[in-house]
């Protein structure tokens, strides 16, 4: 199966991108725009959830209606910025449950070192979600999934607020299966593996750490 790859293109996603990227952005508006832009990106990224039939006694007769059919989801954000996402989402399901893995990429060789993994004990009836605002090199999300997959999840999107192509490529060859949505697609890495133009080091930004 080959992966769907949707870079958000609405105007408002786009309009909190453009100063989620300044570098004059302060830590707290960095942290809300992270909120927000994730807000907006679940919203698209669970436009297929199925739906059924429900009526519906109004005050004024009975509305033909719809429910989401009894689906569960789970968020699992990629330690540490990953964290950042899953406020926004939450607030749009609220009954998600919420797993977490650890990962850091390595200074020097750009690999992921994974240090943390809690998924919720019945990831297999559910759709993930697994979310991380930058998609570098890749190494980092395809582990992520790759230790996800381990325990068959119903299925995975995945969803980042930047990407670089070089990720995108990496990604879509190592899980063609997973769809992946992301705010915004830049030109390159540079040679340390951060993305160009891009936004910096997410996790700092989002944690003031720098
Ligand atoms: C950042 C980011 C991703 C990863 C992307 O995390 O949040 O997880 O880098 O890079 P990759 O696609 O090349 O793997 P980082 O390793 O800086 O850790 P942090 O979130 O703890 O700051
Ligand atoms: N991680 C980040 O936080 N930023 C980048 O540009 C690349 C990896």
């Amino acid at each position: 199966m080959n992966n769907k790859v949707t870079i958000m293109d609405h105007p408002l996603i786009q309009h909190k991108l453009s100063i989620l990227r300044d570098i004059n952005t302060s830590t707290m508006e960095f942290r809300t725009l992270v909120n927000e832009i994730s807000m907006l990106m679940i919203y698209d990224a669970t436009r297929d959830l199925p739906l059924s039939d429900k009526k519906v006694q109004t005050p004024c007769g009975i509305a033909n209606c719809k429910e989401i059919e009894g689906r569960k989801l789970a968020f699992v954000p990629i330690l540490r910025a990953g964290l950042g996402m899953v406020e926004g989402a939450l607030e749009l399901v609220p009954s998600a449950r919420v797993g977490h893995i650890g990962l850091y990429r390595d200074e020097k060789t750009l690999q992921p070192v994974e240090y943390y993994c809690k998924l919720p004990k019945d990831i297999e009836v559910r759709d993930v979600f697994v979310v991380d605002p930058m998609l570098a090199t890749g190494g980092s999300a395809i582990d992520a999934i790759t230790q996800i997959k381990k325990r068959n999840p119903r299925s995975i999107k995945f969803l980042c607020i930047i990407a670089a192509p070089e990720g995108l490529k990496a990604l879509t060859a190592a899980h063609p299966d997973v769809e992946i949505f992301a705010a915004g697609l830049d030109e390159k890495l540079n040679e340390n593996g951060y993305i160009v133009p891009g936004l910096g080091d997410a996790g700092d930004r989002i944690f003031g750490t720098k």
